[in-house]
């Protein structure tokens, strides 16, 4: 930064495109000259262009598109620190012609997102949020032995399609639901014994495979165009009868109008759905269904994953306005002739 400073005689200048914690947002004050968002408005890219004319990095959260028509005439950013893993919401190709590196927060949210695929698996089996509403509109007169039936979670079998670092922390919590998990990736995983009960390893698979035999199906891959609609109509009539499919991954991977009307045939028996297509506008079809559990988002939403979220976000672009090469660098080619900032290139 001094390095900036010096060459600059300015402050480094930081975009931040949401609202961020309160203490956080002061942290980035102190360091740098920061453009925030704490009232939350929601900026058009208009707005946001003008906002980075002048600035070295960009914080974005991953609701906002970065592609090469808000990159033009940026001509001083050097970085795009996404709040977030997953990064479709980056065009990296555009970042890397116009020099520019972009990171992501791996790891430090993949438990609570783990946890949120189990809530939202449960939620969907058992009928949580169906039964809450039912209850809540007065009509609960007594007890029924066939009310609301549910899924059987415990002893069933888990099918994980993507079994990276959270796909992996959602398959540890099958081990206490004694659960055997399948798992489908490109490739099987290598050396990760260690991490299981002998008896409860996970067993890579075929996708056809995992979708015939598992129960409860969890999407965890990375939304690319290779993913767009990789669980469509066809997929979902090869389901198992009386299976549930959880999607924590991205909207746009599950077809959801394929979706509703699947869940209408009853196969999957139900859903539970973090993420969904064009959101935050829902596919109309599925809010008409008792059958699916909807969240809006907020898979890694603990205070503390949410927080080291950010905290990991701002050290990044901290890092390469330091001239150091984060961890979490996406375009890592772009690195040794990246733009190094304002007035130092
Ligand atoms: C991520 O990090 O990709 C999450 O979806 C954002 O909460």
């Amino acid at each position: 930064m001094a390095q900036m400073e010096a060459n600059t005689g300015r402050r480094p200048r930081v975009v931040v495109t949401r609202r961020i914690f309160e203490d956080l947002a002061q942290e980035l004050r102190g360091r740098f000259d920061v453009i925030d968002n704490q009232d939350d408005e929601d900026w058009s890219t208009q707005q946001l262009r003008e906002r980075l004319a002048d600035a070295d990095a960009l914080l974005t959260d991953p609701g906002r598109r970065v592609d090469a028509s808000l990159l033009e005439g940026c001509a001083r950013l050097c970085v795009v620190s996404n709040i977030a893993v997953g990064f479709n919401n980056i065009d990296l190709e555009a970042c890397t012609r116009a020099r520019i590196v972009a990171t992501n927060t791996p790891d430090v949210l993949n438990d609570a997102t783990a946890d949120h695929a189990w809530a939202l698996m449960l939620a969907a089996a058992r009928r949580v949020a169906e039964s809450d509403r039912w209850t809540r509109a007065g009509n609960w007169r007594r007890f029924a032995l066939d009310s609301f039936l549910g899924i059987d979670v415990f002893g069933a079998t888990l099918g994980v399609l993507g079994m990276g670092r959270i796909g992996r922390a959602i398959a540890r919590r099958a081990q206490g639901f004694c659960m055997p998990v399948l798992y489908h990736n490109r490739n099987p995983l290598a050396g990760q014994d260690a991490e299981w009960a002998p008896a409860q390893a996970p067993r890579w698979v075929e996708r056809e495979r995992l979708l015939h035999e598992a129960d409860f199906l969890i999407v965890v891959v990375p939304y690319t165009t290779a993913t767009h609609h990789l669980i469509g109509a066809k997929e979902l009539a090869q389901m198992k009868p009386g299976s549930v499919l959880v999607n924590i991954a991205r909207g746009g991977i599950v077809d959801d109008a394929a979706l509703a009307q699947a869940l209408r045939l009853g196969r999957p028996a139900a859903a539970g759905l973090d993420v969904m297509e064009n959101e935050p506008h829902i596919f109309p079809g599925l809010l008409a269904l008792d059958n699916v559990v909807l969240t809006p988002h907020i898979a890694s939403a603990t205070g503390s994953a949410r927080r080291a979220m950010v905290r990991r976000a701002i050290e990044n672009l901290t890092q390469v306005l330091r001239n150091e090469r984060p961890d979490a660098i996406l375009n890592g080619e772009v690195w040794e002739r990246r733009r190094l900032g304002t007035g130092a290139q």
